[in-house]
């Protein structure tokens, strides 16, 4: 078999450069090792820039966003037991929509089915080959058979556990990395959200997050172990939890609700540097992790793809040069991201060191985020998301 982009990992990278490309006139074929069920029904990222918005409706696969996405003006920050709004759009002139990852994979695999693109769900064994070549190779097994898939390019959209990162020969990336001691408890819960807008509380018994779905359905975090036990969290702790955690005097009172789901999310950031090697381009979280306080995973990896996308028509009408401009125009954004979720993450939560000198920082932060225009502005244009051309060439 013969595709002209090869793509590994079906999740919203590789689904979304797989619509681009073929909005572009350039074939490709997904390789995801998961059912298509298990992709659409994985419950993760929630919020969307307004650049990833609006990508998602020029590209044409926005109605459904447009319909039921949650469109928000501003978020809270609560500490020391009172709320302060952060008004993103009054800050920025710009939002954020409330739509679920899942969501937008569904849209996308009904854009690519529906276009008659192929995306080969089940595959396993995937290996490649001959990416410092002008002919690289995707090898896997589909239905019980092995296959071998000849492209131009191989799109590197598998994930941080996926296999071509580390398919990359050793020495030729350079790697940064941190770990946090915490991890998140979330749950999606049928119930009505009681708050219009995101909650982000610092809590002595550690940060926790309110967020939604719909109009019946809330999605909720806590701060927890990194290796916290599940079994050990039944459901009238969760809420116990989230009820000291996020209510404040004022009256506000979060509602219960049967839980849909839970899990525990780690807590990394990860760059790998370059994001291109040869004819193998790296996007999403194969390349790059952020801690979720910031919101900025899902959207980074529609940044990398949306460059992509527009390095590989370049270089097929001729414009050779291009692609080697795909891993610093996707890292300056990477890194400014990297910056804000560490700073989001480490002014939230609860370190357990102990040190009351860092507590006071903390607390010392949030009041200026909350008290000073300029400071709260700073941090609303980072998480409605700056300009796609923040970090080009002027
Ligand atoms: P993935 O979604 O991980 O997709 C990779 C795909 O590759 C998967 O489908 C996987 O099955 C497949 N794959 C892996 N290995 C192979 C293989 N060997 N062969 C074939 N296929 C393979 N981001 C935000 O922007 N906003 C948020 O609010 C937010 N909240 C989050 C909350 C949680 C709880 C979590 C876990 C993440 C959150 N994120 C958020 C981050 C966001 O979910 C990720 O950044 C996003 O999924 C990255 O997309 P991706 O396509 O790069 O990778
Ligand atoms: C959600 C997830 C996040 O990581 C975040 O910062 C805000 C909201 C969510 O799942 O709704």
């Amino acid at each position: 078999m013969r595709t002209q982009v090869g793509i590994v990992g079906a999740g919203p990278a590789g689904l979304l450069l797989s619509h681009l490309l073929h909005r572009l006139g350039i074939e490709s074929i997904v390789l995801e090792s998961q059912t298509r069920r298990h992709v659409e029904e994985r419950v993760r990222a929630g919020v969307l820039e307004q650049g990833t918005v609006d990508l998602l409706d020029a590209s044409g696969v926005g109605e459904r966003l447009a319909r039921e996405g949650l469109v928000h003006h501003g978020i809270e920050l609560r500490f020391e037991g009172a709320s302060h709004r952060i008004a993103l759009t009054d800050l920025t002139g710009r939002s954020i929509t409330v739509y679920g990852q899942q969501e937008v994979v569904k849209d996308l695999i009904r854009a690519r089915l529906d276009a008659g693109g192929e995306i080969a769900f089940e595959v396993s064994d995937v290996t490649l080959s001959g990416v410092d070549s002008a002919s690289p190779a995707i090898r896997y097994r589909h239905a019980g058979e092995a296959r071998v898939l000849d492209c131009d390019f191989i799109a590197g959209c598998d994930g941080f556990h996926g296999v071509c990162r580390p398919s990359i020969a050793p020495g030729v990336l350079t790697e940064y990395s941190r770990s946090y001691p915490f991890a998140w408890l979330g749950i999606l819960a049928s119930a009505a959200p009681t708050s219009p807008e995101l909650i982000y509380a610092h809590h002595e018994r550690g940060f926790a997050l309110y967020s939604m779905r719909s109009p019946k359905v809330t999605r909720l975090y806590l701060q927890c172990a990194p290796d916290e036990d599940l079994a050990r969290w039944s459901d009238e702790r969760i809420w116990s939890e989230l009820h000291a955690r996020l209510e404040t005097s004022d009256g506000w009172r979060l509602a219960e609700g049967p839980i849909l789901q839970r899990g525990v999310t780690p807590m990394r950031s990860f760059v790998a540097e370059p994001m291109r090697v040869g004819r193998l381009f790296l996007a999403g979280d194969a390349a790059h992790i952020v801690p979720p306080t910031g919101a900025k995973g899902l959207n980074l990896a529609v940044n990398d793809v949306r460059i992509l996308a527009d390095a590989l028509a370049s270089w097929y009408a001729g414009r050779k040069g291009a692609i080697d401009d795909y891993s610093p125009r996707c890292l300056k954004r990477v890194w400014r991201a990297e910056h804000f979720s560490w700073w989001m993450t480490s002014m939230l939560h609860r370190f357990d060191h102990g040190d009351p000198f860092h507590q006071k920082l903390q607390l010392a932060q949030l009041d200026y985020v909350t008290r000073s225009k300029a400071a709260a502005a700073s941090l609303a244009e980072n998480y409605v998301g700056l300009p796609f051309d923040y970090g080009e060439a002027p």
